[in-house]
């Protein structure tokens, strides 16, 4: 079965307590219970992983994406400074969808650079938790169309 990993960066596991403005209020779990339901209707399976550490994510992706077909990530705020998260996802030879829950471009300049939008298939910001889902029905497109990276 296609295999899809869902990884979510720094202070992403508060979600639902922090800046709910931004970020909305459902938690994590909360949003990956959501993205478990939308794979099953899907026919994919899911591996979700969060750390606020980018070490454990290099980590991660070195020894998980031999298993895996695509990953769709929130970087949070290594998405414009992730080097070397940048690189593992070139080494993990995976497409990938960059997910953000707000609308990166309409806050700080400093959160619109991304070191990973240029290696990503494409770039979802500002839709909230279903940004997740809609990466996740993407991804599935486009592995069964354009196949693996
Ligand atoms: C975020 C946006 C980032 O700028 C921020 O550092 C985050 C969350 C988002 O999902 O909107 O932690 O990636």
């Amino acid at each position: 079965m296609t295999k899809i990993l869902v990884i979510n960066g720094p202070n992403l596991n508060n979600l639902g307590r922090r800046d709910p403005g931004q970020y909305g209020s459902m938690t994590l779990p909360e949003i990956e219970t959501a993205i478990t339901e939308r794979a099953r209707e899907l026919g994919v399976e899911i591996a979700f992983f969060q750390s606020n550490y980018e070490g454990a994510i290099v980590d991660y992706l070195q020894q998980n994406s031999g298993g895996a077909d695509g990953i769709v990530i929130n970087p949070a705020a290594l998405t414009g400074v992730g080097y070397s998260l940048g690189d593992a996802i070139r080494d993990a030879g995976l497409p990938l969808i960059e997910v953000h829950l707000s609308n990166i471009h309409a806050r700080e300049e400093f959160r619109r650079h991304s070191v990973i939008a240029p290696i990503a298939v494409g770039q979802i910001a500002g839709l909230g938790w279903r940004g997740y889902l809609y990466a996740l029905e993407h991804m599935t497109h486009h592995l069964r169309e354009v196949g693996p990276a």
